[in-house]
């Protein structure tokens, strides 16, 4: 795990050790879709007993928070998307709190999946939270609270605590003060976590042995021909899908025959681009992700390393 400029978390290795990260703190808890981090970082200052984790998708929100942040030691964001990453970033009861302020309300069914609470995210959040541990949802949408609480109660580690309409709280984000400004009500719904339960983790609980290798030898160089026939070359087991989409020649002059797949891999709806290095060396040739790519080992990286390992491997055609 390494902290880089205006607190900002890249987390190299899944999950975050919970110990390393709140650095002797009591309390941890996640913020999700914190916006201009400015609640955020009011937050975290008011809570010093608390580690703040705060998880948006949008780089330029990552930007400004780190900018605001700087100065407390107590608040760590990271650039992800809290559908697909909560889960792998946290190991099970890790976290105190969850919360969603104004999460975007995708009003248009064809949209419904794009809401951070559907799908998913009931299980991952039963697993996240400790016993006792409380998810916090703020909007001004009363049709969304509804929905998100029919949906997280359902859930047998998972039960309703409260439901307030006309919330007011000391510390407000930017679109609570529009909304109040315009007359609208707020609505606050938390629920607590009551048992212990778990899911599969995508990148640390993977299970299929035949793709856990990120590195793969083919036992021979590839042809030109091999690679050419690389562009557009797809794959997909499941969920899992990936494509090679350009091939380039890697301009180190130390490494005459290396060159750099670029590839798309998604898993579910989670999309990651990266580069896969592909090296020559005498009669072997080595596979695995160039040191560039800040991508995490989800079945779909970890499927595609394997699938070009097969197509440029002695055993091929
Ligand atoms: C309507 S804004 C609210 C921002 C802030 N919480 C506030 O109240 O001012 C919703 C935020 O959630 C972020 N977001 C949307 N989907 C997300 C996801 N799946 N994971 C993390 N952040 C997400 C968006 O980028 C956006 O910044």
């Amino acid at each position: 795990m390494t902290v880089g400029y205006g607190n900002i978390l890249f987390p190299e290795e899944l999950p975050l050790d919970p110990a390393r990260l709140s650095n002797g703190l009591p309390r941890a808890e996640l913020e999700i879709g914190f916006g201009n981090g400015e609640f955020t970082v009011e937050y975290a200052a008011a809570h010093p007993d608390t580690l703040l984790i705060g998880m948006e998708v949008s780089p330029s929100c990552i930007a400004r928070c780190a900018r605001r942040s700087g100065h407390l030691s107590n608040l760590r964001i990271v650039c992800t998307d809290a559908r697909f990453m909560m889960k792998e970033l946290f190991v099970d009861a890790s976290l105190d709190r969850v919360c969603m302020n104004f999460p975007c309300p995708w009003p248009k069914n064809r949209h419904a999946r794009r809401r951070v609470t559907t799908g998913e995210f009931s299980d991952d959040l039963a697993a996240v939270l400790k016993i006792g541990g409380v998810f916090e949802l703020v909007t001004d949408e009363e049709w969304y609270a509804l929905e998100a609480g029919n949906a997280l109660s359902r859930h047998e580690a998972l039960s309703v605590a409260s439901y307030e309409v006309g919330a007011k709280r000391a510390i407000t984000t930017k679109y609570e003060r529009k909304w109040l400004a315009m007359g609208r009500n707020i609505v606050r719904l938390t629920l607590t976590k009551t048992k212990n339960f778990t899911v599969e983790r995508w990148t640390w609980s993977f299970k299929n042995g035949e793709c856990d290798e990120v590195h793969v030898k083919t036992g021979r160089p590839p042809s030109r021909e091999e690679l050419e026939k690389l562009f557009g070359a797809s794959g997909v087991r499941g969920d899992a899908r990936w494509v090679f989409k350009r091939l380039f020649r890697d301009a180190d002059l130390s490494a005459p025959d290396c060159w750099l797949v670029e590839t798309i891999s998604t898993d579910d709806e989670f999309e990651q681009r990266y580069y896969l290095k592909v090296s020559a060396r005498g009669n072997d040739t080595l596979i695995k992700l160039d040191g560039t790519a800040k991508v995490y080992l989800t079945p779909s990286v970890r499927l595609a390393v394997a699938d070009l390992g097969r197509r440029l491997s002695a055993c091929a055609g």
